[in-house]
């Protein structure tokens, strides 16, 4: 079966990361089908909503690691960088469903949905710079927005987890339920809001959003660039190799 799962049913496109033994890490393949999901649901005027969910027991690892290291991003269009333009400037409504590890992007990715429902097992993490990487999907300019400059620098610099219930007080989800009920409360509000006018709601999301449409692609042009040139350098490499030889990494002579 396939890593990535769409759905089509009355008027909501659900995307299921479905690759629970590597837990649901994405490779090229993954981004690059989620991409094509997202522009399909984006013009198909019969999809008005479009979820984003894992499994109860966990989102998404992040990047697939070993794939990343064969087959870097290379440019502006591989399948990574399409998928994150393509959730940051996803005009119509999006939910999201978390439940255990959302690691990097698993956590990015949420701040370009609208609605976030978080089992009460989430737990997120942005640990760019423990693999010697820096912020991508906008990231650096969002979390600071969202979370204030202190806690966002002990997310992205220490790169620390924190659990669903901090995720809820700084606003990054709406609601904290059962990882059993998660999937179903993110698929209720969806048939809620593909229940509503969808020129209203594409208006609403864009009046929203617009202040600061520009902003966000020229950090995520930014951060792709300084990603990609650190995804070069010793840090990476000796923390991407560390996790492969499952050791820690060891960082004292870089
Ligand atoms: N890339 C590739 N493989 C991954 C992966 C990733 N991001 N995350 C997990 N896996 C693999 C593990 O290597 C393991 O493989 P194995 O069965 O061959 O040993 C398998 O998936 C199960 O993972 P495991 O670590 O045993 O599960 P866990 O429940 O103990 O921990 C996580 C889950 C998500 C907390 C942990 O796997 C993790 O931290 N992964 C790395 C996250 C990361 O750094 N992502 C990159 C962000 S840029």
């Amino acid at each position: 079966m396939s890593d990535i799962l769409t759905h089509a049913e009355n008027g909501v496109m659900t995307i299921t990361f479905n690759r629970l033994e590597r837990k649901n890490s994405i490779t090229a393949a993954m981004y690059g089908a989620m991409a094509d999901a997202l522009a399909q649901a984006g013009s198909d005027p019969a999809i008005r909503v479009a979820v984003l969910q894992g499994h109860e027991t966990v989102f998404s690892a992040g990047n697939d690691i070993g794939d990343f290291l064969n087959q870097p991003p290379a440019g502006a269009d591989s399948p990574v960088f399409r998928f994150l333009r393509g959730i940051a400037t996803f005009p119509k409504p999006l939910v999201a469903a978390v439940c255990g590890p959302a690691v990097g992007v698993g956590t990015t990715m949420l701040f370009h949905c609208d609605l976030v429902y978080a089992g009460d097992n989430a737990a997120f993490s942005m640990p760019f710079v423990n693999l010697g990487l820096c912020p991508e999907a906008a990231s650096s300019l969002l979390v600071p927005q969202m979370f204030g400059y202190h806690r966002a620098a002990e997310a992205l610099l220490l790169g620390e987890p924190f659990m669903a219930e901090a995720a809820l007080e700084v606003g990054l989800v709406n609601r904290v339920v059962p990882p059993t009920e998660a999937n179903g409360v993110a698929q209720a509000a969806a048939r809620k809001l593909a229940a509503k006018p969808l020129g209203a709601l594409v208006e609403t999301k864009r009046l929203m959003k617009k202040g600061q449409q520009q902003l966000v692609a020229q950090q995520m042009a930014d951060e792709g660039q300084s990603f990609s040139r650190l995804l070069g350098e010793p840090a990476a490499r000796e923390a991407f190799g560390a996790f492969m030889a499952k050791r820690l990494p060891d960082f004292s002579k870089i």
